[in-house]
């Protein structure tokens, strides 16, 4: 433009306006970013997105639960419907954490109608949707999602792919991360947060509709020649009636402090994007710092006799904290690796579980909160005692695999750490704390009808999840509101999983264990000792009465010798007409009848004491969503009174040990009250 503007010193004014628009409009065809120093003008940030002094371009910085997006300044020209065009378009991004096993959420290149993607949330959403338009057609946003980690709710393959999502973040075609190699053919995988660059090609061509999209893990080497996705996407008619589209970056973080970087880009409609040169490319920041000892070298020979005796001190100290921080590690134990804490951060980060950092004691153990050292994440730390060893791999085995479940409506385990005689496990860190205290705690505000339907949808998601959705079957065995977590927006999360399980290895194999919590044990779990996931269902089914009615499974009458079990209250209300009467007076009859009634028949059903009866989670979601109607039931469906049916069937064939811990299913207590 100066070139023009010297050769024309006296155009006019309006007419360099128009050059000037007509250049960036029409021949602004491609751009080539080589780092992002000098390009601050040319694209638009928002969220926490940032250029660093190198020229790194930074979307998320290692906070968590943030979003960053950054655009191409300005729209890209789409030709009329029915014309052809094609793109290309290639990056080099790089994903770093902490601790590479995990880090989340990802990065998308984004296509877009608006430059505004303000109104997206982060986590799983990854800055380009909420929960309300997620899916809707007419967001018109096509992107290429770069994605760490595995979330059921949107049907992700793995923990490491990439996808192509068009207005929603199921994506339509995706792939576990990866190149196919260009001799042999075969595919390689590769791990996108390993904190190294990579490279990205995304082709389209209107053509055939293909939009191609290619991954190379190691930088400078020439492009796969087969894409990663080859996915058929109609560009034309997704920007549909708009003649322009923005494109850009977006990128967000979970729980985990990731950092997502781009490190140059280039783009080119209608021809190949020109190749990036590698050389300009700013340098990643180090991410493991180490400390320099030249100092101390240098004070060496004058300050020897020193030196002598703060090593004698040091070892001392080195010495008792061996003692403070022992813990017990196996061999078996070194694949889990990076799910494993060592005792000294979980110190740490609850200053030495202090008091003041105690959340809770109850379930298995006691819980504190605290905050990981070096990443500032706020985490849970539950400590349980465990004496045996017995059963300890296959159960550290399953705590590793529970660490991979991803759903919303689960407590996400981050780790474990094992001493002398006890266990500890890193949790999430839930700030409004267990649903119990929300229903029987006066002192707190009554949770209003909707959060609690909301509550008993969540918690059957979570269980369907582990029941049916997951690549095992889990069987949760302590579903009771204690155990279920509120998160930031009052969501019930289920946590403590499998917990239980460590108490089937028992000291005393003479003796039955039953491990749950009274009320909450089915029937035949109780004669039988064996955890399905129709013991499950029941323990769900008492919960679900506990949130409708506000009342225990199992409530002592004010004159102390007599047991109430709430599923007979609730049946004899029903017997009597008066269902309703049956829900939590706190909640002021402010509610639909029709869906009180629905909770409280399911609550029933779930709690038959047949266990063929009850039905799947994946039915209980069914009925809670209004896909399917219940069962046409009567409370003579039911039968008998469920008190005597557990007093005939159940207590005759039930031993109590004295091991088990003092909450657990303790039958004598109730049969003592008749
Ligand atoms: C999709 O979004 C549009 C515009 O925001 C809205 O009118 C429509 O109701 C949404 N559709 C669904 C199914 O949510
Ligand atoms: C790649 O594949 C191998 C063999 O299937 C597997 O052991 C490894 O965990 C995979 N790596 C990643 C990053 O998925
Ligand atoms: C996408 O890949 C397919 C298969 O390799 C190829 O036939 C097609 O031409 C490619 N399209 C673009 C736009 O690169
Ligand atoms: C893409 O959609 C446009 C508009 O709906 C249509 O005219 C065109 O034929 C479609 N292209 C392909 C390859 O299906």
């Amino acid at each position: 433009m100066r070139i023009l503007f010297i050769f024309h010193p006296y155009m006019r004014t309006s007419l360099f306006l128009f050059f000037l628009l007509f250049l960036k409009v029409s021949c602004d065809n491609g751009f080539v970013f080589n780092g992002f120093g000098a390009a601050a003008k040319n694209l638009r940030l928002d969220g926490v997105s940032s250029i660093t002094p190198t020229g790194l371009l930074q979307l998320t910085s290692g906070t968590s639960n943030v979003m960053g997006h950054s655009f191409r300044r300005g729209p890209l020209r789409l030709p009329p419907p029915g014309e052809p065009f094609s793109f290309s378009t290639t990056f080099v991004f790089a994903i770093a954490s902490p601790n590479s096993d995990i880090s989340g959420h990802g990065i998308a290149l984004v296509m877009s109608p608006t430059d505004d993607l303000s109104a997206a949330i982060s986590s799983q959403f990854l800055g380009l949707f909420n929960r309300e338009n997620n899916g809707n057609s007419s967001n018109r946003i096509i992107a290429v999602e770069i994605d760490t980690i595995m979330n059921s709710e949107f049907h992700d393959i793995d923990y490491n792919h990439v996808g192509v999502d068009v207005n929603g973040l199921t994506s339509v075609d995706s792939h576990t991360a990866g190149y196919y190699d260009g001799s042999t053919g075969s595919f390689k995988n590769t791990t996108l947060a390993s904190g190294q660059a990579m490279q990205m090609w995304v082709e389209f061509s209107s053509e055939d509709s293909k939009l191609n999209v290619t991954l190379s893990p190691i930088l400078g080497t020439p492009k796969p020649s087969r894409p990663l996705l080859s996915t058929t996407v109609n560009i034309s008619r997704e920007f549909f009636g708009k003649n322009y589209m923005y494109i850009g970056f977006s990128s967000a973080t979970g729980p985990w402090l990731t950092s997502h970087y781009i490190l140059g880009w280039s783009f080119m409609m209608d021809g190949e994007a020109e190749p990036l040169d590698y050389t300009k490319l700013p340098p990643l920041p180090r991410f493991t710092s180490r400390r320099s000892w030249k100092a101390l070298a240098t004070w060496l020979p004058v300050a020897s006799c020193a030196l002598l005796l703060l090593v004698v001190a040091a070892v001392a100290v080195v010495v008792r904290r061996r003692i403070k921080y022992a813990e017990i590690l196996d061999d078996w134990e070194h694949e889990y690796g990076p799910h494993r804490f060592s005792y000294k951060q979980l110190f740490r980060a609850t200053r030495g579980f202090k008091d003041k950092t105690l959340l809770g004691s109850g379930g298995f153990g006691r819980v504190y909160r605290g905050v990981l050292p070096t990443s500032n994440i706020q985490v849970a730390v539950k400590r349980v005692s465990h004496e045996s060893r017995q059963g300890m791999k296959e159960f550290v085995a399953e705590i590793v695999s529970i660490g991979r479940l991803r759903h919303r409506n689960i407590v996400q385990l981050l780790g474990y750490c094992r001493r002398k005689g006890e266990l500890l496990l890193v949790y999430d860190f839930m700030p409004n704390g267990s649903l119990d205290k929300f229903l029987h705690d006066q002192s707190k505000a009554s949770l209003d009808w909707a959060q609690r339907v909301r509550i008993i949808r969540g918690v059957a998601s979570g269980l369907l999840y582990l029941h049916q959705d997951w690549e095992k079957t889990v069987i949760h065995r302590d579903i009771k509101p204690s155990n279920v977590l509120l998160d930031s927006e009052m969501n019930g999360r289920l946590g403590d999983f499998g917990l239980a399980r460590l108490y089937d290895h028992g000291t005393d194999p003479q003796t039955t264990h039953i491990v749950g919590t009274m009320g909450y044990i089915a029937p035949e779990l109780a004669k039988t000792g064996r955890s399905t996931t129709a013991t499950d269902v029941f323990s769900f089914g008492a919960f679900v009465l506990e949130v409708a009615c506000g009342k225990k499974p199992v409530e002592h009458e004010s004159r102390g010798r007599q047991q109430l079990l709430l599923v007979d209250w609730v049946l004899d209300h029903w017997r009597r007409g008066s269902l309703l009467a049956a829900g939590d007076p706190r909640l002021r009859d402010e509610y639909p009848a029709a869906e009180m009634e629905m909770v409280l028949k399911l609550g029933l059903l779930c709690s038959h004491p047949m266990p063929e009866t009850r039905p799947s989670m994946r039915q209980v979601m069914q009925f809670l969503d209004g896909d399917a109607p219940l069962p046409d039931l009567s409370p003579a469906d039911m039968g008998y009174s469920v008190l005597s049916f557990l007093q005939s069937e159940w207590f005759d064939h039930f031993v109590v040990s004295e091991s088990v811990p003092s909450h657990v299913a303790s039958m004598s207590s109730l049969s003592g009250g008749r």
